[in-house]
């Protein structure tokens, strides 16, 4: 039987793409079963738009005993749809917390915990920068997902030469809008 959560989650499916941006039900079901494989419990989202992919880490998050999730959402309004969305069917043991901030200037004031786990789905041409910010934040053992490979290689091509320059291993996945897996050793 569907959650409410899952439920809930194929109701913002159904709301415009060219309003939100929902990642694919491929890429949602990745960083999810990454989440459930290696047990990660502390999570990072930047870009979050209505919530929906919010709704696919909270999913993964929610088989540990306590977890938490930051989300980063710049625009107003999105900002908060997605609260308000993800207070709808967010569990107890995830503690989500929705910040209107924007990348990577926040970083500056932003208290950053380590986390284990990082989704970025915001301005492809400050990858290279959010990136920078965030990977000194990831735990040992920790992944980073950076979407929009694919589907915006030009502005992403920048990134991509910015790991091979500074021999930072990673996997493409060729699913969605293509997304860059990196694994801090
Ligand atoms: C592609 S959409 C995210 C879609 C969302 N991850 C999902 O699948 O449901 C990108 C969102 O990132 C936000 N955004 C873009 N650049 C940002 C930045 N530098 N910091 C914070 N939010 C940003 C935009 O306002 C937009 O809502």
């Amino acid at each position: 039987m569907k959650s409410d959560l899952v439920k809930f989650r194929e109701i913002l499916a159904q709301l415009p793409f060219d309003k939100y941006w929902q990642i694919g039900v491929d890429t949602g079901c990745l960083l999810k079963s990454t989440i459930i494989k290696n047990k990660y419990c502390r999570a990072l989202e930047v870009g979050t738009s209505c919530g929906y992919s919010a709704l696919w880490l909270i999913e993964g998050l929610s088989a540990q005993e306590k977890a938490s999730l930051d989300c980063i959402e710049s625009h107003k309004e999105r900002n908060t749809l997605a609260k308000n969305n993800i207070a709808l069917v967010c569990p107890p043991n995830v503690e989500c917390n929705v910040h209107l901030a924007h990348a990577p200037g926040c970083f500056e004031s932003f208290d950053r915990p380590n986390y284990d786990f990082v989704f970025v789905d915001a301005t492809k041409s400050q990858s290279v920068a959010i990136f920078e910010a965030l990977y000194p934040c990831l735990n040992k053992g920790g992944t980073i997902f950076i979407d929009n490979v694919l589907s915006h290689i030009e502005k992403m091509q920048p990134f991509i030469d910015y790991l091979m320059k500074n021999k930072i291993s990673y996997k493409l996945h060729k699913i969605d809008a293509g997304l860059i897996e990196v694994k801090k050793d």
